[in-house]
């Protein structure tokens, strides 16, 4: 097994460089399977669920290869029609339905178990299957497995009951060959549904308006493989920025399009840090002791988004003053508070909402990473604790950033992975 160390205290200074936006790749890829034809795509970021992503292409038939570090070659060519995405595939991500889509999309049939991911309560997928059968798709479902079927989707105006990334991407995928004029309303705005709308009209479908809350997508009859780079991992950037606003320091962070971390940068401000954009980069200025205690509340995009709760609940957790955060995206993405008060955070949580009574410090201890950000959280909360911190279940957090150990120890953070099999600790990389 292994696990983070932590050693806090340390200032960050450096330049940090952000990979492929995770949640954008996790659509990309599998709308590959729209053409018969090979797509190469670049800045593809080397996380855990990319990879499983990767391998429920090739389980439906389809060759990759990565020709360069972060450059995959996916040739879709003979994925059959009657391919299924198993369970214990499935289950692996929450992307996985996005195959329902792509598969419905070029076949007019699919067959897909029901999806995993991070559980911060009830995930349902209504708005998709609703989706899909405005386009004209009947769906079943047997046992875990969703079918969908539809001799030819037609298209239909889509209004979404509440605004749903994963529903939005989904509805694209399936309707870019279908007959006619599909428009999705009430549609999620985040900047990778934008980087799928340009994946896919790179690939001759015609999707106009994503980014904003109508999406107009008109059906063609064939798509064609293409070359495209996806944006950079807006949630990887904002998580790097809060973890200097808390350690203190000054960081340059790279590869970022800073419009898209708007709502982060607001936010940081307001709690008393600086941060100068660039082109292509953001500078976190942190000198000032402990942050302004404020109020955040989680929403769609443009909004402050919600996979940055947990970290700057962190944040918070040392300001000067008493924080509240709301979520109103998720039922129960707080489950992580339990972790911080093992080092001495003052936190409650009533419903969806967290009051923060800052602290001076946080202190070093075992603890666990209850999901993606969650574990991304106790990894800022190590760097600002006093003492040694130990991060449990890190494979939530390698589901989502590239070479964390590397791209922290870069910047002096004093973080190493280790193998604690028989109670010993072997450092397997960084330096602590
Ligand atoms: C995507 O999840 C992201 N995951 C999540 O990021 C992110 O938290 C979420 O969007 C919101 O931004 C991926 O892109 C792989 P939703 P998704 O559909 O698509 C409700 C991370 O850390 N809903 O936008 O599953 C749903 O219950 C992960 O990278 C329905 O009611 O989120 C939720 O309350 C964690 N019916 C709200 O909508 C549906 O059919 C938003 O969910 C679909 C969703």
């Amino acid at each position: 097994m292994e696990k983070f160390v932590i050693r806090g205290g340390k200032k960050l200074y450096g330049d940090i460089n952000i990979s492929g936006a995770k949640n954008a790749a996790l659509a990309i890829i599998p709308a590959a399977v729209l053409c018969e034809d090979i797509c190469r795509i670049e800045n593809i970021p080397n996380i855990i669920d990319v990879n499983m992503m990767i391998k429920i292409l090739e389980h439906l038939g389809a060759r990759t290869s990565f020709v360069k570090p972060n450059v995959l070659e996916i040739d879709t060519k003979n994925i059959k029609a009657m391919a299924a995405v198993p369970d214990e595939m499935a289950q692996k991500l929450r992307a996985s339905y996005y195959l329902l889509g792509a598969m419905l999309g070029r076949f007019g049939c699919a067959s897909v178990a029901m999806p995993g991911g991070c559980f911060f309560g009830v995930r349902p997928i209504d708005q998709h299957v609703r989706g899909f059968e405005l386009l004209g798709a009947d769906i079943s479902t047997k046992g875990a497995i969703i079918s969908a079927s539809a001799p030819k989707l037609i298209g239909a105006s889509v209004y979404m009951d509440n605004v749903s990334v994963g529903a939005t991407m989904n509805v694209m995928l399936a309707a870019v060959k279908a007959g006619g004029l599909t428009v999705i309303e009430n549609a999620a705005k985040e900047p990778h549904i934008v980087d799928l709308a340009n994946f896919l009209n790179s690939m001759g479908a015609d999707v106009r308006g994503a980014g904003t809350d109508v999406i107009k997508i008109r059906g063609v009859n064939t798509l064609h493989g293409c070359t495209y780079s996806i944006i950079p991992d807006q949630i990887e950037a904002g998580t790097y920025m809060v973890a200097a606003a808390a350690a203190g320091g000054k960081i340059t962070i790279n590869n970022v399009i800073p419009k898209h971390l708007e709502s982060i940068s607001a936010k940081l401000i307001e709690s008393g840090i600086e941060v100068i954009e660039g082109d292509d980069s953001v500078t976190v200025i942190s000198n000032n002791g402990r942050p302004n205690k404020c109020i955040v509340k989680t929403m769609p995009h443009p909004g402050f988004p919600t996979d940055m709760q947990p970290q700057m609940a962190v944040l918070l957790s040392i300001a000067d003053g008493t924080s509240y955060i709301s979520e109103s995206v998720w039922d129960n993405r707080f489950m992580y508070i339990e972790q911080l008060r093992r080092m001495g955070a003052k936190i409650q949580v009533d419903g969806k909402t967290a009051t923060i009574e800052g602290v001076n410090t946080l202190l070093g201890a075992p603890v666990k990473a209850d999901d993606l950000r969650a574990g991304a959280a106790m990894l800022i909360a190590g760097l600002i604790a006093k003492g040694e911190t130990v991060v449990d279940n890190i494979h939530y957090i390698e589901r989502g950033y590239e070479n964390v150990v590397e791209k922290l120890s870069g910047i002096g953070a004093n973080i190493v992975r280790v193998s604690v099999e028989t109670g010993d600790k072997k450092v397997i990389a960084g330096v602590i």
